[in-house]
Formats: structure tokens, sequence, C-alpha cells
């Protein structure tokens, strides 16, 4: 079993990164062998797990452009089964590098494979735009999750990010599927909150995964450390959150094999 997750959003600032290093944390920390790829120039999981930008780094950057061995590029991080391919402000080029390149929507995708088989999970942390690189995440991905933060225009842009996902479907026959919808940075304690939780869960039905993760400073501090919160603050709310997320990405992959065995 491996499977392969875009972490997308074209909004910013909803969760994105945080759930790429966390999820990836958590399932490493479950004997899941784990590698998250940075694919926004931001380079924000690059740092956020402790790996320091130097010129000399091999990035994605190097692996999309110039053909660099995607296993040349992949390095360890602090935790046991947790890999990284990193980005770094390079990326920012890439959109209009590629432009020209023949099936320029694949070129991860194929650098992917080759390394594939040494993964359960490989978790792909997308910039804040449909651009040539989340297409790119998006066709080498099985499924998609997307965090949505519990504010107003909580649902701004996601319906474009649906009819990318439609036309990846048909124009490329590649069977993306949702994973589920991420509620993030969720406050109990107020009532536009708890409303647009209840507008989410009602309009995506069963794509909402029941794990909230709430609003906790312990997650906003975490990246700063150079560490995902389970190294940070184990104890904390924002961990118990993805370790809980983590269990439920396994139990619907759990579930998902026994049906097509089934079938
Ligand atoms: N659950 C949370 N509680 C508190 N702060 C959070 C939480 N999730 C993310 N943040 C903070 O919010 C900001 C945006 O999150 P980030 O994961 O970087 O979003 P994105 O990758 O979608 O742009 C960051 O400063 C991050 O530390
Ligand atoms: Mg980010």
């Amino acid at each position: 079993m491996n499977r392969v997750i875009a972490i997308t959003n074209q909004k910013g600032g909803v969760g994105k990164t945080t759930t790429a290093i966390n999820l990836g944390a958590a399932l490493a920390v479950s004997d899941a062998k784990v590698l998250i790829i940075d694919a926004d120039p931001q380079g924000n999981s690059t740092s956020g797990l402790g790996i320091q930008k130097h010129p000399g780094l091999a990035t994605i950057y190097d692996v999309l452009v110039d053909g660099k061995q995607i296993d040349h590029a992949i390095c360890h991080t602090s935790m046991e089964g947790l890999d990284l391919l990193p980005a770094d402000k390079n990326l920012i080029g890439v959109n209009l590098q590629l432009v020209n390149v023949d099936d320029r929507e694949s070129i991860l995708r194929n650098h992917l494979k080759r390394v594939l088989d040494r993964y359960d999970f490989v978790l792909i942390d997308c910039p804040p735009a449909l651009d040539l690189l989340t297409l790119n995440a998006l066709m080498a991905a099985d499924s998609v999750l997307v965090p949505i933060q519990c504010e107003f225009f909580a649902l701004e842009g996601v319906s474009e990010l649906m009819d990318t996902i439609e036309r990846i479907r048909e124009s490329f026959g590649h069977p993306l599927r949702i994973e589920g919808i991420l509620l993030t940075m969720f406050d109990d304690r107020t009532n536009l909150a708890r409303q647009v939780a209840a507008d989410l869960r009602e309009f995506f039905g069963a794509d909402v995964f029941k794990t909230v993760i709430p609003r906790n400073i312990r997650l906003a501090e975490a990246p700063s450390h150079g560490k995902s919160i389970l190294a940070y603050d184990p104890g904390s709310r924002g961990s118990e959150s993805y370790i809980q997320l983590a269990k439920e990405v396994l139990t619907n992959e759990q579930a998902r094999s026994t049906q097509s065995a089934g079938s």
C-alpha cells in the first residue's frame, strides 16, 4: 500500500503546511514510512522540519527543471521514518520554465514513481495557487486533502478547486479522490466557528473528516523550532488532534482496501 495525498487549497494561511508536517509526523509515529514533498516556493515545510535552506541544498526545483534524480534530492528529517523533498524560493520560476515542456503536468508524477515503493504515504504540500505546481501535485496524487479554516469566506475558492479536480479526472482520465475536507483552526468558543463548521458539514457531508484541528498556539510555535508538534509539545491539543487525524486516515485507508479486496 502506498498513498499519495495532495494537501491543497489555493487560499493561503488555511493550514496546508501545518497539516503536511504534523499529519506526516503522526503517520510516521504510527510506523508508516512517510515522504513530505514541499511544492511551495515559500518552503515552509522545509524550514518547519528543521532543514536549512543553503544554496547547495538539492530541492524539488532541481528535480522538476534539471531532471535531477529524485532520490538525490530527498533528505531525512530528525524524525525516524519521515523524509522530505525540500523546496526553496528557486521554485517561483518553475511555472514559466516548464510552460513549453511536453507532458508538463506529469513531471512530478513521473519522478515520484521511482521512489514510491519506499513509502506508505507521500504528502504533497501545495502552494496557495491553482498553478502548474499544484497541477503536478494533483496529477501525482491518489487523493486530495483540503484544509479549510473555520471563518468567514471559508468556501471562497473551493468551487474552483473542485472544478480543477473534475477537469483532471475528465481531461487526464486520472481518478483523483477526495481524501477529506479538514476543518482547521477551530475555536469552539466562537459561534461563528461553530456555524461555519456546521455549514461545511452540511455542504460536504461525509467528505468532512470527523477530526477537527483546534486553534492551538503550540501548533503555530513548533515550526520556528524546526519541529513537528509531536516533537515540540506531544501533550498539546494540537498534537492530539493530528494523531487523531492520522488514525482516521489509516482507518479510512483500511476500509477502502478491504472494500476493493472484496469487490
Ligand atoms: N490549528 C492551528 N492553530 C494555531 N495556529 C495555526 C494552526 N494551523 C496553522 N496555524 C498557523 O497559521 C498560519 C498559516 O498556517 P499554514 O499551515 O502555514 O497555512 P498554509 O500552508 O495553508 O498557508 C501559520 O502561522 C501557522 O503556524
Ligand atoms: Mg503553506
